[in-house]
Formats: C-alpha cells, structure tokens, sequence
C-alpha cells in the first residue's frame, strides 16, 4: 500500500471520516495559469504538450504546487481514446477540438481498434508514471476518461456543438450503429483507466460533460449502460462519476458501483443528497463565483458547505474553472474551503 501524506479524497471517497473537507478543481491543470500557457508555448501545441509526459507532468504538479489542490488530475483530454481507436483530432484555438474524419458507418467502426493502452497510450501512462515520483506520496492522482456517450458524441459530429445534433440523430436512426460504437469506446475506455490505476493513478472520474442533451429515456438507453460496465469492471480503484445536466438520472447514478457521483451546479444539494444517500458527493460551486469578489466566494462557499455537511464530501466546482478565471480568486475558492 502507497502511503500518502494528504488521502483527505481518497477516505471521502471511500466514506471514511475526514478532519476537513478536500478540495481540487475540475480543469485545474492548465487554461486559468500562466505558468501552464509558457509550459505549452514551449511544446508548441496542446497536443504536443499531451503527448510529451515529462510536460504533461510538469503541468499536472502546477495546480498542486501553485494553487494548493488536494490531488493532482492528470494533464491530458478525453479525445486521446478515440484518437487511439484510430481517429485522431486536431486542437484549434479558439474552436476547440476537431475530428478530420468522423465514424458515419459499420464499416467504419469495424475499422476503429479497441486501444491498447501501453501501446496506444503509453505517453499518458509515463506521465502519470512520471507524476507520481514528482508528487513522491503529496497528494492523491486522479486518472480520467469520458464517458462513452460523451465520445460518441465527438466522434460522430467530429468537432463541438451546442445540441450534437448529428450524433443525437444516430441514435435515433440507427440504434444498433449507435450500440456498436458505444461497445467499442467502452472496451477501451475499461482497460485505459485500469491502465491508468496499475500506473499509479489513485481514483478515477468519468466526464460524460455531454449527459445532459439527452432525454431521460435515452440516457438510460445510451449512456448508463456504458457506465455501469465501467463501473463494474473497474474494481481497483474508487470511481467518480460526473454526468454533467443528468438531474434527471441522479437515483440511478447512485446506485451504480461507484463511489463518488459529482454534481453540477442545478443539482439542489439536499435533493441531491436524498436522491444518492449512500455515496460521497463531489462539486458543486457554479464556476461563475469565481467572477465575484473574494467576499462573495467566500461567503457562497460556506453556504455550499453548509448544505453539503463536511463528510462523504469533496469540494470541487460545478464543471470545469473557465479559463478567464483570476488565479487569485481560484485560490480564494480553495482557502475558503480548507478553512472552514
Ligand atoms: O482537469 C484537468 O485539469 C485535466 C486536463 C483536462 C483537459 N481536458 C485538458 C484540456 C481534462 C480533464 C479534460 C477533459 C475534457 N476535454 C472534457 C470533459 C470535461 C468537461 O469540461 O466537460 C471535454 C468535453 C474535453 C474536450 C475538449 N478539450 C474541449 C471541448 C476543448 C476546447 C475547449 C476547452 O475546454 O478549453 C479541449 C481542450 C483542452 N483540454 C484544453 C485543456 C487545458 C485547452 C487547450 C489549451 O489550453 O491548450
């Protein structure tokens, strides 16, 4: 067994007692720091940052050693699976993620690979790898990956979209295409983060940033089934999922094998708490706090640990920090928590 100095989110997680309640923030690893955009004007690009791992670990310790995070999330994207199934995006700034070639087909599934971690994401592996020599037993490392559904929706629409009216129309007019693909990221999504855990990475967090475009019907046809295999194949480590507009799967997301569930900010937290009463609750300060003056966050703050309680809690932000975000305001957020 590892031994760490601060496991404040890995007992929470686990629902053990904590002296206080821990905090990190989703997106914490590069956007808001200036020391994270000259780490990626040296590498020249976002993806040649993502996949050099001594880089990506530096950038993954900043918000650790500048910020005072409780655990480290490590530096990458959720677009690296499908990228290692064989559909490889670009990064615009400004516009975001883009896919060149987008899955329209069965015979384009039959050509995507389900990945092979070491070999088609071996540079994620060596940064965390990396980052966990660098933290020497600081704090805890988060490993990650999107939820099925979430990549399906990139890699059907191939670039962002405020409704992914593309990928939804999939799922309407072609079902079994749309379970096939489902099947396939999820293959490579289970062993990616059990590759991620045997690296080092000491809890893992399902984005599915994308949850909320659904019906609720169809997120219990098309994302929670994905989930739940996740879920259940992943025994080695706590898992969190964060299932961002999904107020209205809350119940069933509580009763999958996972140990934490995180919610966004139109969660209620006493609702939230009554719907999932036996699992460790991450989130959820709407990101637009942290606009306001210190007195304010403060302030919004204590009301959210107020209503959370200080146990089988982890303090984090609603969705990820915006990246026009003062860094003195997210620091702020993170003292007003550890303080209270
Ligand atoms: O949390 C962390 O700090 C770890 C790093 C991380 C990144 N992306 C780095 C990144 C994580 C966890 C992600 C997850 C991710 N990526 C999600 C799920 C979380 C969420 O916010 O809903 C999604 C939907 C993506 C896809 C993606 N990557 C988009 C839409 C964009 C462009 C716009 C944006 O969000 O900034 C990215 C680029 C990206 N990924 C950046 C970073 C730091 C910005 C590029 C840059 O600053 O160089």
């Amino acid at each position: 067994m590892e031994l760490l100095q601060n496991d404040l989110l890995l007992r929470a997680a686990r629902g053990e007692k904590t002296e206080r309640v821990p905090v990190w923030m989703m997106r914490q690893a590069g956007r808001i720091l200036a020391e994270y955009r000259a780490v990626r004007d040296k590498a020249g690009s976002f993806i040649k940052l993502a996949t050099n791992p001594e880089l990506a670990a530096e950038v993954t310790l900043q918000p650790v050693d500048l910020l005072g995070v409780d655990a480290a999330i490590i530096f990458s994207d959720i677009l690296v699976v499908p990228e290692a199934m064989g559909l490889p995006y670009e990064m615009e700034e400004k516009r975001g993620p883009v896919f060149p070639k987008i899955v329209k087909s069965m015979e384009d599934i039959a050509q995507l690979r389900v990945a092979e971690p070491e070999a088609d994401l071996g540079y994620v592996l060596d940064a965390i790898r990396i980052v966990k020599k660098e933290l020497n037993g600081r704090v805890p490392l988060i490993g990650f990956a999107g939820a099925p559904f979430t990549i399906f929706c990139y890699m059907t629409e191939g670039k962002g979209s405020k409704t992914f009216s593309v990928a939804k129309k999939a799922l309407y007019a072609d079902p079994e295409f749309s379970h096939q693909l489902l099947q396939k990221i999820t293959d490579s999504t289970i062993s990616y983060l059990k590759a991620q855990i045997a690296a080092g990475a000491n809890l893992v967090q399902i984005f599915d940033s994308w949850a909320g475009i659904l019906s609720p019907v169809q997120y219990r046809e098309y994302s929670l089934p994905y989930i739940k295999q996740i879920c259940d194949a992943i025994t080695e480590a706590p898992v969190t999922v964060f299932a961002k507009g999904a107020f209205f799967a809350r119940r069933e997301i509580g009763e999958l094998n996972c140990e934490v569930v995180g919610l966004d900010w139109n969660m209620d937290i006493e609702e939230s708490r009554k719907l999932i009463p036996n699992k460790t609750l991450q989130g959820n300060l709407d990101p637009c706090v942290l606009y306001s003056s210190f007195g304010q966050i403060k302030a919004e703050v204590r009301k959210m640990l107020e209503a959370f309680g200080t146990q089988r809690y982890i303090a984090n932000l609603g969705h990820g920090v915006y990246p026009d975000t003062d860094p003195d305001k997210v620091r702020c957020f993170i003292d007003a928590v550890k303080s209270y």
